[in-house]
């Protein structure tokens, strides 16, 4: 009886993950659709271009890249990027990091989250 329920609970929950699945999946698709049209002017995956390099951006401290020359304000900032910070960041970089000098912001809210969960997919450099 107890296992019949836990059986029935286990399928629930995985049905309700996969489709919480399936929908971070769309996010992460147009996300990155996202970043190709509005990012990747300045900044790539893997290496400093405008911008630096965005592998591992989620966890990671402001300012860590060590090539990269940032501006003093974003280096000394000692923020770390979570997704709710990068949305902040888009929204409005001068106000998370005043002094700051990535002179772009992303109006569309839906974008903003879209490609900060295609961020969030940055653990590794991706295989071309
Ligand atoms: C016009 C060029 C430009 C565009 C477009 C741009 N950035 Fe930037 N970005 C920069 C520059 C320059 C910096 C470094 C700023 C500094 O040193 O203060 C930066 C820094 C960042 C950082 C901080 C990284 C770190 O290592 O701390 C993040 C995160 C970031 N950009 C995300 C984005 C995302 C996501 C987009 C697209 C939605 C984007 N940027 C579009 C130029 C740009």
């Amino acid at each position: 009886m107890a296992n019949r329920f836990a059986q029935a609970a286990l399928l629930a929950a995985l049905a309700a993950g996969s489709a919480a699945f399936a929908q971070d999946t769309q996010a992460v698709s147009r996300g990155l659709a996202v970043y190709e049209n509005n990012c990747a002017g300045c900044h790539s995956v893997e290496s400093n271009r405008v911008g630096p390099k965005h592998v591992g951006i989620v966890g990671r401290k402001a300012g860590s890249i060590k090539d990269f020359s940032y501006s003093a304000a974003l280096k000394k900032s000692e923020l770390v990027w979570s997704p709710n910070l990068l949305v902040r960041w888009l929204t409005d970089p001068e106000q998370v990091i005043p002094g700051q000098a990535m002179g772009f912001r992303l109006g569309n809210v839906q974008d903003r989250m879209d490609v900060v969960a295609y961020l969030a997919t940055l653990k590794v450099v991706p295989l071309k």
